[in-house]
């Protein structure tokens, strides 16, 4: 079964042969019916949410609260009050990290990982230059999994906050989200879940995973930039301040002060990305109609597929080894830089990603510059393996 039909821009060329998509950890393709769904969208009922009494007004605003229901389904959320819309994750990170300021003291542990992206990393350490606190990091093996015994020592009573990503950008390694999780839980940290690479590759239940706060961008899952989801329990929302005042967040205003709205709106001041929320809920409601676990197991099989092609190849060296891992391979070719690796690629119309995948604390770990980074999606089939592969192994003779 193949969606790659859906997907109109697979059927164009790069550099003169049919295009192989392989950077789907930065961004996805859109199916026709998201494209279709911003198009009909501007074309027939653009208007601002929430606030005129007009017709165009309440089917904008039925149209986005549609997409906030669809999120919340989608991730198993209790309420609809707990969806927030963002830009993506990063700013779902920084939203959280500014809303934590008056609840992190002087000294208390701010804990990440080894694997995580700089989105993960930069908002936190913001946090602690403006209350304090310490910034500590579970490290991780040389294969390239977190170190659960490190974990262990480093979740301590002093740990206001446990955030992690749920899939590596970087390795592709999955962690063990509600395991990591309830260990924070028993030390009475906050948490909070990178799930940018987890939403569509891994079912996602927030209710059972336990968090506090789960965040993803929209772009990763086949809808448009420029839109995000954070997940946040309502009990929690409700005892946080708001971040940025505006439209949209208010209850009431007077010159001197002002009450504000409850969530989700509390933290949406001004007007939203309204296309970017009906182009999510266009993507959740196209990913509800596949056969995701016939997809997904597809997927799978794709990853080991490349992963035992390429490593015939001489001078292939896999980074990240972990036990479980997601589709995502990393690697480089002995002796060579990984750009120029990208670059070969390219030139024979494979999309892969080279560098250090704003993962620079982990490649400093692995001590290396970057990696070579093939990404894979749903889409994604037999012969963009065997072209990959193929690609790799000319690379080789150049470099
Ligand atoms: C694990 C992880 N976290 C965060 C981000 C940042 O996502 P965005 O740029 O959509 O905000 C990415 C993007 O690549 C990612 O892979």
């Amino acid at each position: 079964m193949s969606i790659r039909k859906d997907f109109p821009i697979l059927a164009r060329q790069s550099r003169g042969k049919s295009l192989v998509y392989l950077d789907n950890g930065a961004t996805t393709q859109k199916p026709q019916v998201v494209i279709d769904a911003i198009d009909q969208y501007y074309q027939r009922h653009n208007s601002n949410v929430h606030r005129a009494a007009h017709e165009l007004a309440e089917e904008a605003t039925q149209m986005m609260e549609s997409g906030r229901s669809l999120c919340q389904a989608f991730i198993n959320a209790e309420s609809r009050k707990e969806i927030i819309f963002t830009r993506g994750t990063t700013e779902a990170i920084n939203l959280v990290a500014n809303i934590l300021t008056q609840r992190i003291k002087p000294g208390q542990d701010i804990l990440i990982t080894e694997l995580e992206h700089h989105s993960n990393i930069v908002p936190w350490q913001m946090l602690a230059e403006r209350t304090g606190a310490n910034i500590k990091a579970v490290a991780i093996t040389d294969e390239g999994e977190l170190d659960l015994d490190d974990a262990a020592a480093k979740l301590t009573k002093n740990t206001a906050l446990f955030a992690f990503t749920h899939v590596s950008n970087g390795l592709g390694t999955i962690n063990p989200a509600k395991v990591l999780i309830k260990m924070a839980q028993d030390v009475g940290a906050l948490t909070l879940v990178d799930g940018a690479q987890a939403i569509l590759h891994l079912p996602v239940d927030v209710q059972n995973l336990g968090c506090d706060f789960y965040v993803f961008s929209g772009h990763k899952l086949y809808a448009p930039t420029g839109i995000g989801v954070l997940y946040g329990r309502e009990a929690l929302l409700e005892a946080l301040p708001p971040w940025q005042g505006g439209g949209e967040m208010i209850e009431h205003v007077t010159l001197t002060s002002s009450t504000y709205q409850s969530a989700p709106y509390k933290f949406e001041a001004g007007t939203p990305n309204i296309a970017g929320a009906i182009g999510l809920g266009a993507a959740i409601t196209y990913l509800q109609q596949q056969p995701i676990a016939e997809l997904v197991a597809a997927e799978d099989a794709l990853v080991s597929r490349a992963l035992s092609g390429l490593q015939q190849i001489d001078g292939f060296r896999l980074i990240g080894e972990p036990a479980k891992r997601s589709a995502v391979i990393s690697f480089l070719l002995e002796g060579s830089h990984p750009n120029d690796v990208g670059t070969l690629l390219d030139q024979q119309g494979i999309a892969v990603r080279s560098g250090h995948h704003c993962n620079m604390p982990l490649m400093t770990r692995l001590e290396i510059p970057g990696t070579v980074r093939a990404s894979f999606s749903l889409y994604n089939n037999d012969e963009d393996v065997d072209r990959l592969i193929a690609g790799v192994s000319k690379a080789t003779t150049f470099l």
